[in-house]
């Protein structure tokens, strides 16, 4: 695998497909063990969870249902703290078991707002999947239930997650490159 240019951006790669897949694989053996019986309904945050929710919901060996919600904070490599929008959650959530599916927690800021609206809504549990969690970037107090890999606090696209807009469509992840 080689760099490759996003944008004014050099990115060098960082998880290979196989590599991605195992942790995958993990974190779905997990929940369908920790879920079994408990028809869970998966709460997919668009757009950068798409890829991934793909993944891990046709590795699911249990009775689970599926929805997309929309919010995004992000522009640019940094994240601007402020939440834009907010799409979906018109199902029924109350008494059910939710699962929040996440491509990457970063400051913790989009999350954040969507447990909130969340706790009005009488689930009976919400817990939180991220394929990536970036530990130092995270300011928040909430608890990552089902983290599949920390990384450190750099920039990352592929397998779903963009560098404004662009990147969505790599197998592989990539990290930015300085030099
Ligand atoms: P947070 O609100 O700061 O936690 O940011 C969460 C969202 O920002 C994620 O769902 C991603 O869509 C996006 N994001 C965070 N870090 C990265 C990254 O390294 N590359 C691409 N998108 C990212
Ligand atoms: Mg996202």
């Amino acid at each position: 695998m080689q760099k490759l240019k996003i944008h004014d951006k050099v990115f060098k790669p960082y998880l290979k497909e196989e590599a991605i897949m195992e942790i995958v694989n993990r974190l779905s053996t997990k929940l369908s063990k920790d879920y079994a019986d408990k028809s869970p309904l998966f709460l997919v945050v668009l757009n950068g969870s798409f890829i991934f929710a793909a993944d891990l919901l046709r590795k699911m060996t249990i009775e689970c249902e599926l929805s997309f919600v929309k919010l995004s904070s992000y522009s640019g490599t940094s994240s601007s703290g402020s939440i834009k929008q907010l799409i979906g959650l018109n199902e029924e959530l109350v008494d059910r078991h939710l699962i929040i599916v996440e491509d990457i927690v970063d400051t913790g800021t989009t999350l954040e707002y969507l447990l909130q609206e969340l706790q009005k809504r009488k689930a009976a549990s919400v817990k939180v999947i991220s394929l990536l969690f970036k530990p130092e970037a995270f300011k928040k107090s909430f608890t990552i239930d089902y983290a599949g890999l920390e990384i450190p606090n750099d920039f990352i696209v592929g397998y779903g997650l963009d560098y404004n807009g662009l990147g969505r469509n790599l197998k592989d992840i990539y990290v930015i490159s300085e030099d």
